[in-house]
């Protein structure tokens, strides 16, 4: 397989980081999540007690970090310097601050000039929500893959009970609702769809199904 560039774009619990990741290991590709990029630099100015609309103090607290991806099964860990942030990025305190630090624009540009040098190499499946339309605005492949609130709530609502934590339904719908609106109306890089990426409704399918989806389109468009 060619080394080429695989962008997957989408709102919230789309399936978007699900599907990459397996995409990635049966093309033995490089799997970039940029939304634990986000996540970490939210943990990051959290922990510091940086102001999260603060884009100056966030932009400084950026030099400070190095964010690190080690492959791992089931899942590749996250560092932040020298402190594995796996499982912190992903508490609801981290999920409902992430789209205000996600709209500053010194942390957009800076996390997405380290992302453009991730990719650099090739042979990349990135995933996020401007990956298409900024970040690799030359991917040979673009996805953007969506599913409806409800079906979405769903998911989360299930990844959720694995972890212990109880946020019921009508909530969870109102929160990716809110982060939706968030993510598709900020100033830099809104989450739009690229007009050379194929939409995927993933409502009504599988994870295999998905794959098998985009996997078809990967063998269309290089071939
Ligand atoms: O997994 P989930 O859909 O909950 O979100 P994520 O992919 O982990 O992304 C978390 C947040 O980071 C999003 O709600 C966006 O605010 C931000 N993000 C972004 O602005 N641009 C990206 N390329 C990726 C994520
Ligand atoms: O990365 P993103 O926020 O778009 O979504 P995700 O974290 O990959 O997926 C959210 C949840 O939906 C996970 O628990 C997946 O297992 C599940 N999922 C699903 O049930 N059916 C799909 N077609 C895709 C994902």
């Amino acid at each position: 397989m060619k080394k080429i560039q695989v962008a997957i774009d989408g709102p919230a619990s789309a399936g978007k980081s699900t599907v990459a990741k397996i995409v990635a290991k049966k093309l033995h590709f490089i799997y970039c999540d940029t939304g634990a990029m986000y996540r970490s630099v939210t943990f990051a100015a959290l922990k510091n007690h940086v102001k999260l609309d603060d884009d100056q103090a966030l932009k400084k607290l950026l030099k400070t970090i190095e964010i690190r991806f080690v492959p791992a099964e089931p899942e590749q860990r996250v560092f932040v310097n020298d402190e594995e942030v796996t499982q912190a990025i992903r508490t609801p305190e981290i999920t409902n601050n992430v789209s205000l630090v996600s709209a500053q624009p010194s942390v957009r540009a800076e996390l997405t000039k380290r992302q453009q040098e991730i990719a650099e190499a090739g042979g990349i499946v990135m995933d996020g929500r401007d990956i298409g339309t900024t970040v690799l605005p030359n991917a040979e492949v673009k996805i953007f893959l969506v599913a409806s609130v409800h079906e979405r709530a769903v998911r989360r609502f299930k990844e959720n009970q694995t972890k212990g934590i109880d946020t019921p339904l009508d909530i969870l719908e109102k929160e990716i609702e809110e982060r939706d609106y968030k993510d598709s109306h900020r100033e830099i890089s809104p989450l739009t769809q690229a007009k050379d990426a194929v939409l995927v409704d993933t409502t009504s399918l599988t994870i295999d199904q998905v794959v098998d989806q985009i996997l078809e389109i990967i063998n269309q468009k290089t071939n």
